[in-house]
């Protein structure tokens, strides 16, 4: 059987998910307290994918490798590969030459999520022998993505967010190349934002007659590069948790289902599933409501929380409202006080948004 490798993208910039991205990897927030990384490297380990790359950001690569390490603990074989500036997709794969080394390979956003991973697309691939390999989707508002022109299954066209759609069927993360990607992407030069865009790559393949195939995603697929996103692919895999209770569960009400990790304490308070409540966490006197992650040793104490993300540390007390909708940072501290004058105040980073009700 030919090697298939696996080239994860994890570098960017992540503009569209500051501030949380000024020091943190957008790879590395968690959904359902996993970080989305782990769910591609999952899908790729399970489609027998193991010799896998992983492109990295100067800024953020560290946290990256000590947070996945050298992937045993995936039944991987992991490489880091540094891409010194995030130049485009094309750019990240001309970066990983050498590690490719003339391999055949899947390559998958970072910070894209596939309910059913990707082991039919792989095995397609491994049987067909293709160039190329797309991976598709129906959706509403195409010309907000690069959307595929296709005939009879084989894509004649690719245009990157068109004004007039040829189709509603949009690119997902994910792709799979043969060697030849690599002349493509060498003839292209930079887009009007600057970067080597993978869709035109794939586009010289056509043009130079190479056969390009495409697939239709079963299962529910989510792009999380934005707030909206995350807390939908939050909630999406929330829908597919079972239940668990680790922690101590002292006077409170837990319905549906929900994970408590252990060490996490539930005093005098109601959680509403799906949810997960990490290690050491203390919600007390606090309402943890539907699609909410619960990070680590997180305190909630006096407070409301619905449909949102909380990373490890953070702290939300004695709010009079609820909090929704929201994702809130590592180590991020919320709370409110009764002493006079009743005004507020804020200690709040570069490019927070805070909306008060
Ligand atoms: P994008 O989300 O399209 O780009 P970005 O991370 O720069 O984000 P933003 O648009 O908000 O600034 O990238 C898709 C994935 O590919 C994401 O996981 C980051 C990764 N990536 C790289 O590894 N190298 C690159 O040069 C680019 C552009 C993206």
């Amino acid at each position: 059987m030919t090697e298939i490798k696996g080239l994860i993208l994890s570098g960017g910039s992540g503009t569209r998910l500051r501030p949380i991205t000024h020091t943190y990897a957008k790879q590395l927030v968690p959904v359902a307290n996993k970080p989305v990384l782990f769910y591609g490297i999952e899908a790729l380990v399970q489609a027998g994918v193991e010799e896998i790359g992983i492109i990295i950001a100067p800024q953020t690569g560290d946290e990256v490798r000590e947070t996945v390490g050298n992937g045993s603990d995936f039944g991987a074989r992991i490489t880091y590969i540094e891409q010194d500036r995030p130049a485009g997709l094309a750019h990240a794969v001309l970066t990983a030459e050498e590690f490719l080394d003339g391999s055949s390979f899947v390559m998958y956003l970072g910070d894209n999520l596939l309910r059913d991973g990707v082991p039919g697309l792989v095995q397609r691939f491994r049987d067909e022998s293709p160039d190329a390999m797309i991976l598709l989707t129906q959706v509403d508002d195409p010309s907000a993505f690069g959307v595929a022109e296709l005939d009879e299954g084989r894509v004649v066209r690719l245009v990157e967010k068109p004004e007039n759609p040829p189709s509603d069927m949009a690119l997902v993360g994910v792709y799979l190349f043969s060697p030849a990607i690599f002349e493509a992407a060498r003839q292209l030069a930079p887009s009007a934002r600057g970067e080597l865009e993978i869709t035109e790559a794939i586009q010289t393949l056509i043009d130079d007659g190479h056969d390009v195939r495409s697939e239709v995603v079963s299962g529910w697929w989510k792009d999380t590069g934005q707030l909206v996103d995350m807390l939908e692919a939050n909630r999406l895999v929330l829908d597919d948790i079972g239940s668990r209770l680790d922690g101590t569960i002292e006077d409170s009400r837990v319905e549906g289902r929900v994970i408590v990790e252990e060490g996490a304490v539930l005093k005098n308070s109601v959680v509403r599933g799906p949810a997960v409540i990490g290690a050491g966490a203390v919600i007390e006197s606090a309402y943890i409501g539907p699609y909410t992650s619960i990070g680590d040793g997180v305190r909630v104490v006096n407070s409301e929380i619905e449909h949102s993300i909380l990373l490890s540390g953070s702290s939300v007390e004695n709010l009079g409202a609820r909090i929704e909708a929201s994702l809130l940072g590592r180590e991020v501290r919320v709370t409110r006080s009764d002493s006079l004058p009743k005004t507020m105040r804020l200690l709040v980073g570069d490019r927070a948004e805070i909306e008060i009700v």
